[in-house]
């Protein structure tokens, strides 16, 4: 399989991976063969790019680093707790507990964790995918930093529930697709504090994990909120989790802007490491996210171009590369497969949405 944007999609097209709506329904199964009126839809509800299989791409396999269910389950955990809280009713902390400790048995039994797979996310799923997302992709930082069992839970549970606050912003400000005024931007300041009050109220949350909530956006430099706190003065899980949330952020869509590829977030947080972030946080986190995931499609110095196949945990920026060249209608002859890190002089030059 590979991912293909939304636009270069055809009728007749195999979906390679489910595609789920916003109440967790299934909308479209994987291996479902595209019409236009399903193109329309998927348009509709938000969605840029997908996974596709062809025939010369079948055999490529690109595994999540938790498994669908528990990805799932987790996305409808949220979506309730969301709702619990939304109707002033408790969070049902084991559920909760629950999910990120089934997430965390995924990721340690993970023996080389490497984030290939981008999640694909509607529109309106997006704040408890991006939710389940920021609680992976804290974790295998976790992991990377060496923390134990118990630290991990307590930052996965801050984590998945770091934008709980969020829920007590009117949703006009939240999904406004213009800049925002003054005085929307300071009511969107407030989803820390809210969330931090919401959580506090339950004795199972341990004060670890409701310090994320209200300290996720503070920055490096002092500029963050709520309390403008600076470099290690913020506490070690918020700065883990603030590169995640700004990863997950960058690399999905919302109303208001269009995604940003993997190598042009990862290129972002390390610019801005010790400006916003923590830089060593933002090296661990990158170790295990590949900058050309698994299924994209590329363009080598060479001109050439082909889909990236394998990723090598030791040099990210040098896949194995399935090249295709000679198109000839829609077929595209004589494949052969590259390890860039046995090239040293070629490298990737673009990023490509389609096979041209
Ligand atoms: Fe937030």
């Amino acid at each position: 399989m590979f991912k293909i944007n939304l636009n270069f999609l055809k009728p007749g097209m195999i979906l390679a991976k489910t595609i789920n709506g916003s109440d967790g329904q299934v909308l479209l199964n994987a291996g479902v063969i595209l019409k236009e009126s399903y193109i329309e839809k998927l348009r509709q509800i938000g969605i840029s790019s997908l996974y596709i299989d062809t025939k010369e791409t079948s055999d490529i396999v690109i595994e999540d680093v938790i498994c669908e269910q528990n990805r799932f389950e987790a996305k409808n955990i949220i979506r309730e707790t969301m709702k619990d809280v939304y109707m002033g009713r408790s969070i049902q902390t084991k559920e909760v507990f629950e999910a990120v400790s089934n997430i965390l048995d995924d990721l340690l039994g993970n023996k080389d964790i490497m984030l290939n797979l981008s999640d694909i996310k509607a529109v309106d799923d997006y704040t408890f995918a991006h939710s389940v997302n920021v609680c992976v992709l804290s974790l295998i930082t976790g992991i990377t930093m060496g923390y134990n069992r118990d630290k991990l839970e307590k930052l996965g549970i801050g984590a998945v529930l770091h934008d709980i606050g969020k829920i007590a912003i009117p949703p006009d400000i939240l999904n406004k697709p213009g800049k925002l005024t003054d005085i929307e931007y300071k009511i969107i300041q407030e989803h820390p504090r809210l969330g931090y009050d919401i959580v506090k109220e339950h004795a199972t949350i341990s004060s670890l994990s409701a310090m994320v909530i209200l300290t996720h956006h503070e920055r490096h430099d002092g500029k963050g909120y709520p309390l403008g706190k600076k470099g290690k003065e913020i506490f070690e899980f918020s700065r883990i989790v603030a590169v995640a949330d700004v990863y997950d952020a960058l690399t999905s869509d919302r109303v208001y802007k269009k995604k940003v590829l993997p190598h042009e977030a990862i290129e972002y947080l390390r610019a801005m490491g010790d400006l916003q972030f923590d830089s060593e946080i933002v090296n661990n986190f990158a170790a295990h996210v590949a900058p050309y995931p698994v299924g994209t499609i590329v363009k080598l110095s060479t001109g050439v171009q082909g889909i990236v196949v394998a990723v090598d945990k030791n040099h990210l920026n040098k896949p194995k590369v399935r090249c295709f060249w000679n198109k000839q209608g829609d077929q595209y002859l004589n494949e052969a497969e590259v390890n860039l890190v046995n090239l040293p002089s070629i490298t990737i030059s673009e990023v490509l949405e389609k096979l041209e």
